[in-house]
């Protein structure tokens, strides 16, 4: 399947809403299905099924845990896994599915998650003095009556704060209770680092050690990633109808300027796309994404976008700090 090949914009409305759509592969998602392979069964060809990893010893599947900083692609690198998965699918109602997306909101509880997940799944008949955990159980029966084998929990960490109310030892058995469940259900998470560390409270361990960990990295210089994204940036500005110089070599700038942070690499690149679309241009120059970064970074003296050559500017910039964070 190829996401890029479908009717080229022509219009401003077309184009802008063409480069929203856009996912940037930054060499990560293989290294997700990779992961994805572990905790699936395979079949005689070696292709992953949709069936979770069951431990018949104890009768267990097993679960793996996303983690990043907020905007570093989590979110949009699992929903594109699913989008283009060959057997995972995700379930919506009426028509089913065999993967269920969850995320979590904010102030969520546990119990509350588990409220989230009978909705999602059609059960309506909630009872308000339900308990956590019978709330839960009647979670787990529903995946094996609607034909769900994996759950995804994005945002999982809000189910992980402290705070009144609030019961994180339950927390961590519910997510355990998941890859117990009589109806074989393979467990994502995802969330920032201090996911890791509220699972790890558990004195015991029991819970993080059924989980296997992905951090997907940033983009370094020269890398794979690095490589891709300025292929993306040329194919989309190309079907956007706008020329940018190679020798400006604006993406690697937007990368140096970002950190690597693919969330926002790509948000800033965008941007700097948009720009032009919205204005009508067919050219995008050093001055034009200076421009763009100066609106969310007033007041510096010099730019990653400055027109000088780029060894020269990244010189000066790294002799004052720049990227050491
Ligand atoms: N590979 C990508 N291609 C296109 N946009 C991306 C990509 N990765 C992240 N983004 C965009 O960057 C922003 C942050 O990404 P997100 O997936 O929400 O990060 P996280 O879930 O880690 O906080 C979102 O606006 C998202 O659409
Ligand atoms: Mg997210």
């Amino acid at each position: 399947m190829n996401e890029t090949t479908k009717a080229l914009p022509k219009s401003i409305k077309e184009k802008e809403q063409w480069l929203k759509d856009r996912y940037w592969k930054f060499g990560e998602e293989e290294n997700l299905d990779d992961h994805l392979h572990d905790i699936f069964e395979v079949d005689n060809n070696g292709q992953r099924t949709a069936e979770p990893r069951f431990d018949p010893l104890n009768r267990e599947t097993k679960g793996l845990m996303v983690l990043g900083a907020s905007g570093n692609g989590k979110t949009a690198l699992l929903m594109r896994a699913l989008r283009m998965d060959p057997v995972l699918t995700e379930f919506k109602l009426p028509q089913g599915g065999n993967t269920l997306f969850i995320t979590v909101p904010p102030d969520a509880t546990i119990k509350k998650l588990a409220e989230i997940i009978l909705a999602e799944t059609g059960y309506t008949k909630i009872n308000a003095k339900l308990r956590a955990t019978d709330a839960w159980e009647l979670a787990r029966h529903r995946f094996g009556l609607v034909g769900i084998k994996t759950l995804v929990i994005d945002e999982c960490h809000h189910i992980l704060r402290p705070g009144a109310g609030r019961d994180i030892p339950a927390a961590i058995q519910a997510l355990k209770h998941i890859m117990q469940s009589e109806h074989r259900v393979a467990l994502i998470i995802a969330g920032v680092p201090e996911l890791k560390d509220a699972i790890l409270a558990e004195a015991s361990g029991e819970t993080m050690r059924r989980f296997d960990e992905f951090s997907p990295s940033r983009i370094r210089p020269k890398s794979k990633g690095a490589v891709l994204f300025a292929r993306n940036f040329a194919k989309s500005a190309g079907i956007l109808g706008l020329h940018v110089a190679e020798e400006d070599v604006i993406p690697e700038r937007i990368l140096f300027a970002q950190n690597g942070q693919i969330g926002k690499s790509v948000k800033l690149a965008k941007e700097i796309l948009r720009a032009a679309v919205v204005r009508g241009r067919d050219v995008i120059t050093l001055n034009h994404a200076e421009r763009v970064y100066r609106k969310s970074n007033s007041g510096l003296d010099m730019t990653p976008f400055d027109a000088a050559e780029w060894d020269v500017v990244k010189a000066e910039l790294t002799a004052i700090g720049w990227g050491q964070s």
